[in-house]
């Protein structure tokens, strides 16, 4: 396994295998990993010759009284567990590799970053869109893989692609949960104790949201009023927000009559914590 630092020695190791014909499977992190980013990491396992992850804690998706400078770290932990899931490269860049001196260029998409966490994180989707354009332009791969746990940010990165004529495959994968229905994420080490049980209204509650749906139920004010009460019961929590939105547009629905889905976020402690179902899918849970 190859750990690359440098954009112009990645940019030239993918030049070199899409010239020998090799397929380039990429998974974006930003590390601290766990067995959601692993799950990723093996799907890119099966679809490319070359399986590249990049680690990389991007600052412009961070506003300025999030978690940037708190943002968990461990570097050699993450080299050994990429080792294990077959990973060829890791792309490890430093700020100044990414954002030189003079930097000015970014990606905004208009309507799908107009809501739930494009609402909350002003700016936080320009950063998003505008580093994995520049890492799809670095690693130059034929698919990348991304966890619907993120729900959004796969929309956003789709359109992105699709927009902007970006040469690649975007795939998503299902949520990885802890054995208890915790999805999992990077920032769950935020959570004490106590806290894990409050954090744990969320797939619950999308659980419970799930039968509603089954039973017939097909109003969106409803299931959403079941739903933030669920959550409320627990005085910790905190509701950013509940929604139900078409998959595509991301624009709420007042019925669910074509796609849709049910995403929250919700602050737990010092932890925000999201997660999303949509109807008519499995629920691992
Ligand atoms: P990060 O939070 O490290 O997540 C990297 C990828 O892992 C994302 O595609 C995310 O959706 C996926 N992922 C996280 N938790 C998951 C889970 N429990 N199950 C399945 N997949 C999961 O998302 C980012 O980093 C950044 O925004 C990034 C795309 C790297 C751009 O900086």
């Amino acid at each position: 396994m190859e750990v690359i630092e440098r954009v112009r020695e990645m940019q030239q190791y993918a030049e070199t295998l899409r010239n020998s014909g090799k397929k380039i499977a990429f998974v974006p992190t930003m590390g601290y990993l766990h067995e959601g980013h692993l799950k990723l990491m093996e799907e890119g396992r099966k679809l490319g010759d070359c399986l590249v992850t990049s680690i990389y804690v991007n600052p412009t998706q961070f506003g300025p009284a999030e978690d940037l400078a708190k943002y968990p770290r461990d570097f050699k932990r993450d080299e050994s567990l990429c080792k294990g899931v077959g990973v060829d490269v890791i792309f490890y860049p430093g700020d100044l590799e990414m954002y030189p001196e003079h930097y000015q260029t970014y990606v905004d998409l208009e309507g799908v970053t107009q809501n739930l966490c494009g609402l909350s994180r002003p700016g936080h989707f320009r950063g998003v869109a505008t580093v994995c354009a520049k890492l799809f332009n670095i690693v130059k791969p034929h698919v990348a893989i991304f966890g619907k746990k993120d729900f959004q940010q796969l929309v956003v990165i789709k359109r992105m692609v699709e927009d902007l004529n970006m040469d690649l495959e975007i795939l998503g994968v299902s949520t990885v949960r802890e054995k208890d229905g915790l999805a999992m994420s990077s920032r769950n080490i935020y959570l004490k104790p106590d806290e894990r049980e409050v954090a744990l209204s969320l797939s619950r509650s999308l659980k419970m949201a799930k039968k509603l749906y089954e039973g017939g139920e097909k109003d969106a004010g409803k299931i959403i009023g079941e739903v933030t009460q669920f959550i409320s019961r627990h005085p910790q929590a905190k509701i950013d927000y509940v929604k139900i939105c078409d998959t595509t547009t991301m624009k709420d629905v007042e019925r669910l009559r074509g796609k849709g889905v049910i995403a929250l976020a919700v602050r737990v402690g010092v932890a925000r914590l999201i997660d999303n179902y949509v109807f008519g899918e499995t629920l691992d849970l």
